[in-house]
């Protein structure tokens, strides 16, 4: 994002008062707040999340940036949100992450209570464990046994739900293995992933995408494994994503990162539009708001523009819409014929 910030009134009205604005405007002002990495913003984002008149995709985009603010006052709302058996699990799993970034030792029960309760989402269960064993990770780090691996040493600025492999000498051959390796525990698979991901480059990439369309072991993998595609922006990264979004009994979650990175790859971006605004009117809620935010972001990038000129990338994103959709109804009505 650029320097440039709308007032903080206009952040706060975009949040919590116009809950009918277009999607990707309020994704806008979320990361406008993430950037003033303050109280005030915090309260706003946590108005937010607790209000569930917001869809989930918003709501759990406001869990994820209070998690990357690490400020504890956020603790109360993520526990609680986290608590409500009944609420969204795409919603509880990332108040569950967002707790393991902030890494405040009062969050470690409730993060092991729920990493261990039986009859809990596998969603929430496996973020949970993941979550607990961060903060125990960085725990040991109080005494002296934490590796040395600190931002500097990597290029990407997110609070990530585990630290990159401390196997440094590992080919990407081999971190592709322990990534995919079903009998190991979530942590180390998802340390493999950030040390693929900090390796970069088009083989690492590539390997992660093997990972994304060949696992069948945990939705969470999946999902996370598509959002680093995305932080790493290689188009080398984009034929699995474009496989994942395709897939219709993906789980949501995966589809949804699947479509946001591909609004993120660089040097493709005609074939990801293409792609995305064929799911713009997609049954899946989570998916079809992705694809408008994802759309939204490209364009926000080519264009380097900023809050005010979101309304001219909605009003073409509506266009988009509802020429796809006058498509479908026609094709219905030839399949009926
Ligand atoms: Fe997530
Ligand atoms: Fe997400």
């Amino acid at each position: 994002m650029t320097s440039f910030a709308p007032p903080i009134s206009a952040l706060k009205d975009a949040i919590v008062t116009d809950v009918s604005a277009p999607v990707a405007k309020r994704m806008r002002a979320i990361y406008y707040l993430r950037t003033m990495e303050n109280e005030e913003a915090a309260k706003i984002l946590m108005l937010g999340l607790n209000d569930k008149r917001n869809s989930p995709l918003l709501r759990h985009e406001l869990a994820y940036v209070l998690g990357q603010l690490q400020l504890e006052i956020a603790c109360n709302v993520l526990e609680s949100v986290l608590s409500d058996i009944d609420d969204d699990v795409m919603v509880r799993h990332e108040c569950a992450e967002a707790l393991g970034a902030i890494g405040a030792i009062r969050s470690k029960n409730i993060l092991k209570m729920f990493a261990n309760k039986k009859d809990e989402k596998i969603e929430v269960t496996e973020t949970c464990e993941i979550a607990h064993n961060l903060i125990l990770w960085n725990e040991r780090g109080k005494i002296g046994k934490k590796p040395l691996v600190c931002a500097c040493m990597t290029p990407y600025n997110s609070v990530d739900p585990a630290p990159p492999s401390e196997e440094d000498h590992l080919s990407i051959l081999e971190l592709e293995k322990q990534l995919g390796n079903e009998s190991l525990p979530l942590f180390q698979r998802y340390q493999a992933m950030f040390a693929l991901r900090n390796k970069g480059g088009d083989a690492a990439a590539a390997a992660l995408g093997e990972v994304l369309i060949k696992d069948q072991s945990s939705a969470l993998l999946r999902h996370e494994v598509a959002y680093v595609l995305g932080q790493m922006q290689l188009p080398a990264g984009a034929n699995a994503l474009a496989e994942s979004l395709r897939r219709l009994n993906e789980h949501n979650m995966v589809r949804h990162e699947a479509a946001e990175a591909l609004g993120a790859i660089v040097g493709e971006e005609e074939k990801c539009k293409i792609l995305l605004e064929e799911f713009l009117n997609d049954a899946d809620d989570v998916v079809r708001e992705s694809c408008e935010v994802a759309l939204d972001c490209q364009d926000y990038w080519s264009n380097l523009n900023n809050i005010n000129d979101v309304n001219d990338s909605m009003q073409s994103i509506k266009i988009i819409k509802e020429k796809s959709k006058e498509q479908r109804t026609k094709k219905d009505d030839n399949d009926v014929a």
